[in-house]
């Protein structure tokens, strides 16, 4: 979704906008633009827009552009089409306030028609052209009032920067439902949407929370209520270094983020292993023991590939831990009243922590008393702050918009926590050590699933023209089956449905045709007889079979197209190790058909918006 920069300080100010953006394009973007401030006798501010990627607005900067404070944002449209006038920074009516905007404005339509019986003028389809009109409004010679000012109106969400020509190195920021971070330099001051938009340069950070207000110069800040009561915020510090979201030689950061899951995995997990006692160490959950072994049910909410994490979760947390589970859709939760019963304990998972339906789902369930755990990647973003406790999976950024090691170490987390429940309730010390024993070689297992990297880049080549896929498993590889069909289809672009097989005589069996490859997962559990059956239903239909199967299946290998093998493995873990060929075949099916791999068409990498 959209991103937003602001620096203030000696650096050349286009120079670091630009590179900011570069750093935010992972979101999902369709135009951008800066502003950037010069400190003349007459201060001036030289706005700069464009549609289509930052390479097309870098070409638009003139060579002498420079400056010592500006804003830029990219644009993910919601309100009006994909022009360089809808595009961000808009103005006031003078030209000298300026203002860039994530998140939407509810009112804006009210606000436009007020604001026009005034006489103002709009020059974009816009929710966000309001804002600058309504602080001109108020402008007065200090930004800060005037913002404050304008804030009272408005409805909706937004993480806004803005700044006036007339106050030259001076930042004014805003937070309502859209992040918001100051980054903190020697000399000089960020603000950004993301973390990773100025990690280049600091390391020390304040996340904003809803209804702050932040003003900065290149020496100073101030943080504020919207009534202007000033609070005392803490400056944190991110651990990881610029590496960690710079390509290190692969093609793509997808490619990157699978490859790494062995790290990702054995990060998540560190430190969090009690092998003595067989059990898992949680610290961030915030329940004693007996609050844990008072929770009966549990319940998860999510979206996208988080939601089929927490599927996966549900099915073990069912079957090692004996506890009820059930994943659900954040969209769809939120709106049906849910049912929050005493003795259930929630989780939300999100990798980003800002996704507008899970964070919209969770407060609703907080609203009607419920304890909710976040399992989140993104260390201090909404979702981890709002919870009530949790645990972060500490997979590092993760840039490109289909989902891969995140999942992984989501899988993780649920993992742990089964351990640490099933090991307070009927699993014994030598099942947990069985148990604690695969999750330790899970970074292994993922790393000999990685190896199959060549022969299913041959598969890809082989099927990446059919024009439809059905993704098909049982049991806790259902899930995975919906993973792999969503990885498939959204930076692919090719249709795929991810079924249980179970379900295929129900209805999806009519699909079934030479041109239809199915992609079968095949566990070597209680469930194998059933699988091969249903392989052996497409099989007799001329549907063409790719079976990631255990070694050493000949049953599946013979009755397969191609067949992918992943180590044996107690079953309950195989979600790992079979998911990493989805994603690999899922990358190798894009790379084939020259698709924009890490930016999608049409998808942002956190869905801020509903
Ligand atoms: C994953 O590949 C997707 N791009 C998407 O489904 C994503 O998982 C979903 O939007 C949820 O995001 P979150 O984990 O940041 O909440």
């Amino acid at each position: 979704m959209c991103g937003i920069i602001g620096y203030t300080g000696p650096r050349k100010t286009a120079k670091i906008l630009l590179e900011g953006l570069r750093r935010l394009e992972y979101r999902g973007y369709d135009s951008a633009g800066i502003a950037v401030g010069r400190e003349n006798a007459e201060p001036r501010l030289e706005i700069i827009k464009s549609v289509g990627k930052i390479v097309e607005l870098a070409k638009k900067m003139p060579e002498d552009i420079d400056g010592s404070w500006g804003i830029g944002h990219t644009r993910w449209a919601t309100h009006g089409g994909v022009t360089e006038a809808n595009a961000h920074p808009h103005t006031d009516m003078s030209g000298k306030i300026v203002v860039v905007h994530n998140g939407i404005i509810e009112n804006h339509k009210t606000l436009r028609t007020m604001l026009g019986k005034k006489g103002v003028v709009f020059k974009s389809e816009t929710d966000t052209e309001v804002i600058p009109h309504l602080i001109a409004s108020y402008y007065e010679g200090d930004l800060l009032k005037a913002v404050l000012a304008a804030l009272q109106h408005l409805e909706g969400t937004y993480g806004i920067a803005c700044i006036h020509a007339n106050e030259p190195g001076r930042i004014v920021g805003a937070r309502n439902g859209s992040p918001l971070i100051v980054g903190v330099g020697n000399d000089e001051m960020f603000l950004a949407s993301d973390i990773t938009a100025m990690v280049a340069y600091t390391n020390r950070v304040i996340y904003l929370n809803d209804g702050e207000v932040v003003d900065i110069t290149r020496d100073s800040y101030t943080i504020t209520d919207r009534h202007s009561n000033m609070l005392d915020k803490q400056v944190d510090e991110i651990t990881w270094e610029l590496g960690a979201i710079e390509k290190s030689g692969f093609m793509h950061y997808m490619e990157k983020e699978i490859f790494e899951q062995p790290d990702s995995i054995a990060r998540a997990m560190s430190g969090r292993i009690d092998e003595e006692n067989a059990t898992a160490k949680l610290g961030g959950l915030n329940l004693s023991r007996r609050q844990l072994a008072d929770v009966h049910r549990v319940r998860i909410i999510a979206a996208g590939t988080s939601w089929h994490a927490g599927m996966t979760g549900s099915y073990l947390l069912e079957q090692a831990a004996r506890i009820p589970a059930q994943a659900e859709l954040a969209s769809e939760l939120r709106y049906r009243n849910p049912v929050v019963e005493n003795d259930s304990l929630w989780f939300v998972v999100s990798q980003s922590g800002e996704t507008a339906d899970s964070l919209y789902a969770m407060r609703e369930v907080q609203r009607k008393g419920a304890t909710v755990l976040g399992i989140c990647n993104v260390v201090g973003s909404t979702i981890a702050r709002e919870s009530d406790g949790g645990v972060y999976v500490h997979s590092g950024p993760e840039i490109a918009v289909a989902s891969t090691k995140a999942f992984t170490s989501q899988l993780t987390a649920f993992y742990l926590f089964t351990l640490l429940m099933a090991r307070m309730r009927d699993m014994s010390r030598e099942e947990g050590q069985k148990f604690t024993r695969s999750l330790l070689a899970v970074p292994e297992m993922v790393r000999d699933a990685l190896a199959q990297r060549d022969h299913i880049q041959a598969i890809a080549k082989k099927y990446c023209r059919a024009k439809d896929f059905l993704y098909l498993g049982r049991g806790i590889l259902y899930p995975i089956a919906l993973e792999g069909a969503l990885k498939l289809k959204e930076i692919s672009y090719i249709h795929a449905e991810g079924y249980s097989a179970g379900e295929m005589k129900h209805g999806p069996i009519a699909l079934i045709s030479p041109e239809v490859p199915s992609v079968f997962l095949v566990s070597d559990d209680y469930l194998h007889e059933k699988t091969i059956s249903n392989i052996r239903e497409i099989k007799a239909r001329g549907g063409p079979i790719i079976a990631v199967g255990v070694e050493g299946d000949t049953e599946a290998m013979a009755l397969a197209d191609d067949f992918i093998a992943v180590p044996k493995a107690d079953p309950r873990f195989y979600p790992f190790s079979m998911v990493v060929p989805l994603q690999l075949f899922a990358y190798f099916c894009a790379l084939e058909l020259g698709r924009d791999v890490d930016q999608p068409r049409n998808l942002a990498k956190s869905v801020t918006v509903e």
